[in-house]
């Protein structure tokens, strides 16, 4: 016998009550909560059942030594960017949510992958929000050659599963998750309950069949991907695209992936028909013109790193309390590096108003950016343009000393790669395999005051 209760179920974070409420008690979001109807077997649960039985249990753990090795064939995507990110290519079966705002170029990517995959295997391509003409248009754009990729406009999961069943495809796109819609369920396309059953589904079949599927979800206006958390625990992969809507660069990043590294980054380049892979993105993020205020640093975005330029602009303030903002950089890092800068080196920093900002639009979260950034901010204030050619890497200790950061020699390959003369680094590594590099100099400081000597060339 069933008995059918009502749960309240947050549209926002997939927190669920018993209790109608009008603000979520887990995200705080407003008009979020939606009720679900299920239905509650009165039945003993399975745990009783089991705890009761009186047989004994089959013999069926084993030691892990004797578990079979299993060898993945990884799919290539077609792109090298993007098998960076997926670490290698897409492994069969797996499923891989692509996150992103709208219009930043998800079904773009996905579909020029798809193409490219569909030259050797049958690639499915589910277009559950635009019509089959559409996604022609935009096939149009990107490809004129012919292809075999198979093409669904269809919203109904019901369907879609049934053409899967049929076709048995190597790869399926879904496109978008949020717009399918199980017929069984109440609920509107895109709230928790259908996210959760679409890609519950999904996830059978793909295993079962050895399908990889491709999933495109969509971004809350916060950014987090919309639909309930345990989409991104069904899934083996979850990736974001991103990008400034100003500029064409677009990057994919790993956010959780079981089969390679998470925080890889692919950078792909926005033109007239379509996206295309940008293999030295160090290019993009250089202003390559030298102003006061300028400086180059070298971050890491998981094993690739990456030359940027960090740009300062120092005025004195007309405000009681000067303005301090950022692009790309978190603003407390920036309050700290004042402050130890002030304090380090006598600079009234208190009276100026500072604006701090990352070329290219790219967000630095690491503190390996730290130098780079006190010495684009001395520089602005001082109004003295840095020595040409050189590059800072360190984080910035409260007392003003310097500590070593990950991946020193990733990032020293890479300034020596770029044919930069000089570099700052923090003291306590050996570098004399760099050494052997007449062109670049390598010097190395203890703190603070020392590096921005050196940099300013003794001013
Ligand atoms: P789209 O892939 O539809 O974005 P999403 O699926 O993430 O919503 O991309 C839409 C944007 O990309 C649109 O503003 C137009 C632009 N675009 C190009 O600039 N060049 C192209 O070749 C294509 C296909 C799209
Ligand atoms: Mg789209």
């Amino acid at each position: 016998m069933s008995r059918s209760v009502s749960i309240y179920v947050c549209q926002s974070c997939g927190a669920q009550t018993r209790q109608f409420f009008g603000r979520c008690n887990n995200c705080g979001e407003w008009n979020s909560i939606i009720e679900e109807k299920i239905n509650q077997k009165t039945d003993k649960s399975i745990y009783t059942k089991i705890n009761s039985a009186t047989e004994k249990s089959p013999y069926r753990s084993e030691p892990i030594s004797h578990t079979k090795n299993q060898i993945i064939n990884r799919i290539p995507s077609g792109y090298k960017e993007f098998d960076r990110v997926l670490g290698g290519g897409l492994v069969p079966g797996s499923l891989v949510l692509v996150g992103g705002e709208p219009g930043i170029g998800k079904s773009t990517l996905i579909l020029q992958s798809a193409t490219a995959m569909a030259h050797e295997r049958s690639v499915l391509y589910i277009a559950a929000e635009e019509s089959a003409e559409q996604v022609k248009l935009r096939w149009n754009r990107i490809e004129n050659s012919q292809s075999n990729l198979h093409l669904l406009a269809e919203t109904d999961l019901e369907l879609v599963i049934k053409e899967l069943n049929y076709l048995k495809p190597a790869v399926a796109v879904i496109d978008s998750i949020q717009a399918l819609h199980d017929q069984n369920l109440s609920s509107s396309p895109g709230s928790v309950a259908q996210v959760r059953e679409c890609s519950a589904a999904l996830q059978q079949i793909a295993k079962r069949e050895n399908i990889s599927l491709l999933i495109i979800g969509h971004v809350t206006k916060d950014g987090m991907l919309a639909g309930p958390k345990v989409l991104e625990h069904l899934v083996d992969a979850v990736l974001t695209f991103e990008g400034d809507k100003f500029a064409t660069h677009r990057l994919l990043r790993g956010v959780k992936n079981r089969f390679g590294a998470t925080s890889e980054l692919g950078v792909f380049d926005m033109q007239t028909n379509g996206l295309s892979e940008v293999s030295n993105p160090s290019d993009l993020f250089l202003s390559k013109t030298s102003a006061p205020g300028i400086s180059t640093i070298v971050t890491c975005e998981g094993t690739r790193p990456l030359a940027i330029d960090i740009q300062a602009l120092l005025n004195p303030t007309s405000y009681s309390s000067p303005r301090r903002t950022t692009t790309g950089i978190e603003i407390n890092r920036l309050h700290q590096i004042l402050a130890v800068l002030e304090k380090n080196m006598n600079l009234s920093l208190s009276r100026y108003d500072c604006y701090l900002a990352v070329a290219g639009g790219l967000e630095v979260e690491e503190p390996g950016a730290d130098l780079g950034i006190a010495a684009a901010i001395v520089s602005s204030f001082k109004n003295i343009e840095l020595e040409e050619g050189i590059v800072f890497i360190g984080e910035i200790g409260l007392a003003g000393q310097l500590r070593l950061v990950r991946q020193m020699r990733q990032r020293i390959n890479e300034v020596t790669r770029l044919g930069y003369k000089k570099i700052i680094i923090p003291d306590g590594i050996h570098t004399n395999e760099f050494e052997t590099n007449q062109n670049l100099e390598i010097i190395k400081v203890s703190n603070i005051n020392q590096a921005l000597i050196v940099a300013l060339n003794n001013i």
